[in-house]
């Protein structure tokens, strides 16, 4: 038994607190003793060292029921026990049923209160370590649910939802530290007017900015009392109040980049004030505040590298999609249509946004092997030699080859449209001869969207067709060139598609 735990016993008798003290004292326990429920109440507010309450039920001032009642409130954890006479026994049974652990008869009876201490300090243990449990195990299912966001707004909302709820508390914030770390951008915040969202604060002036330029996480019980920070406190409403910085991990070029300084180290700072019960923030919200923007902190930098990288993929299709064009004296303006009739279609197809997205900006490289075609052959006027055609046929195969070792989202997502954008539905295309749903959907909807853009417009070996012409061709060819199911999805949004071709005309011949 830990014998550095702390007793509080409270009886209006000064024999009894006596006799108790000594008893426990004997027994190797750091003894407190209080008059009434009150007195009681304002030492355990102060101090939150009490493991076990001893209480007297009749007191005046404050009883001991309503003492273990408001007791509970400030320590949850404390395990009270009712000390009784036989006249009072049934109100110290009810005062168990009110959240009292146990009793003890008076007069005492040594081995009895010995074995309450020990009952008493067993449960708390247990309790403890229960908590502690939940805890970890919550902390885990946050961190869990954090890494797998992959938006930066999400991520964010997610964290302060996750930290108001962990800390019982109603309002809070998260600012963004500026790349050049001068300034901070309220990014999200809860019980905050939303005309407040965006708005920029100086690193200089602010309790976000101390805790982000310090790098150090604020507790701070009451403002009114806090040298650090009192100056700021027309910023707040609240005494108390909990910020902790959201840490980049020090990277090694840290230590040999020059830019060092540039660099911020915080990334963000998490606020939160005001507790649901309107007490203080403790040294455990504290702890359990920083673990979150520890997570959120590596989850950012994640979310944010991905970002790069995409942007990276995009730029590169982009590029790409530039040198097909001049190659093959396409316009760019072929592709961009294409692009967004295959978007139109993919939503109406009944595609995620982000499936769609991907398809848009993947969708302009179907063409992209034509880089491989002599010149001779790609830009021949007039009609192609049977073996010329077999020679052009090869450059879906060549696209998805020069594509295909990418990992990434968009460029395999091109790979696959490169190779599969001329397979028909009946299986007679090239150049796999893939036959119906075998098709990759993003084959399926390019082909629709690159076939009826191509029709429309003039080419070196080709007129322009007019519209009724290819509609009349998609009708004819539903369930042979094309899936069924998007040439009636893409009958369904012809107004969109050709609202798309509006606004992206074919320039002028020169
Ligand atoms: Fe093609
Ligand atoms: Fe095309």
């Amino acid at each position: 038994m830990p014998k550095e735990d702390c007793i509080l016993v409270v009886d209006d008798e000064v024999v009894i607190r006596e006799l108790m003290s000594d008893i426990l004292t004997d027994e190797g326990f750091t003894v407190f003793s209080a008059p009434n429920g009150r007195k009681a109440l304002e030492m355990i507010r102060e101090t939150n060292k009490f493991v076990v309450l001893f209480t007297d039920i009749m007191m005046p001032e404050m009883d001991g029921i309503e003492l273990i009642r408001e007791a509970r409130k400030v320590a949850p954890s404390l395990v009270p026990i009712v000390m009784t006479g036989y006249a009072t026994l049934e109100t110290a049974r009810a005062a168990v049923k009110e959240g009292a652990y146990d009793y003890v008869l008076k007069p005492f009876n040594l081995s009895e209160i010995k074995m309450a201490v020990s009952n008493a300090l067993e449960r708390s243990r247990l309790s403890n370590e229960n908590a502690r449990l939940l805890e970890i195990t919550e902390l885990f299912n946050i961190s869990e649910s954090i890494a797998s966001i992959r938006s930066e707004e999400k991520l964010l909302e997610f964290v302060l939802g996750a930290a108001l709820e962990k800390v019982q508390a109603t309002r809070g914030s998260l600012m963004l530290v500026s790349a050049d770390g001068r300034t901070l951008e309220l990014a999200t915040c809860t019980g905050l007017p939303e005309n407040l969202l965006r708005t920029k604060v100086d690193l200089e002036s602010s309790i976000s900015g101390w805790v982000a330029k310090q790098v150090q996480p604020l507790l701070v019980q009451d403002i009114r009392t806090n040298p650090t920070v009192d100056k700021m406190s027309w910023q707040l409403t609240e005494n108390s109040f909990v910020s902790v910085p959201l840490e980049r991990k020090a990277s090694p070029i840290d230590e040999t980049n020059i830019m060092e300084s540039a660099i911020p180290r915080v990334i963000a700072v998490l606020n939160v004030t005001e507790k649901r019960d309107g007490t203080t923030f403790t040294e455990r919200d504290l702890k359990i505040l920083s673990i979150v923007a520890n997570h959120a902190a590596a989850a950012l930098e994640n979310v944010r590298l991905l970002r790069d990288v995409e942007d990276a993929q995009r730029e590169m299709v982009f590029t790409l999609g530039e040198i097909v064009e001049t190659r093959s004296r396409e316009t760019g303006y072929h592709v961009k249509r294409v692009a967004e009739y295959s978007k139109v279609l993919a939503l109406k197809c009944g595609l995620s946004l982000a499936d769609a997205e991907v398809l848009r900006m993947a969708s302009p490289l179907h063409d992209v092997g034509k880089v491989g075609i002599p010149d001779a052959i790609l830009n021949k006027p007039g009609k192609l030699t049977p073996e010329e055609f077999e020679i052009i046929k090869t450059h879906s195969q060549m696209g998805y080859d020069m594509l295909k070792v990418s990992k990434g989202r968009i460029l395999q997502a091109a790979a696959i449209i490169a190779q599969q954008h001329h397979e028909k539905f009946e299986g007679s295309g090239y150049p796999l001869g893939l036959k119906g749903k075998d098709i990759h959907i993003f084959g399926r909807i390019v082909c629709v969207a690159d076939v009826f853009d191509a029709l429309g417009v003039k080419r070196v070996y080709k007129e322009a067709w007019e519209l009724d012409r290819i509609l009349d061709l998609f009708k004819q060819e539903r369930g042979k060139h094309f899936d069924p199911e998007i040439v009636d999805v893409f009958f369904d949004s012809i107004e969109d598609i050709l609202q798309i071709r509006t606004a992206f005309p074919e320039p002028l011949e020169d």
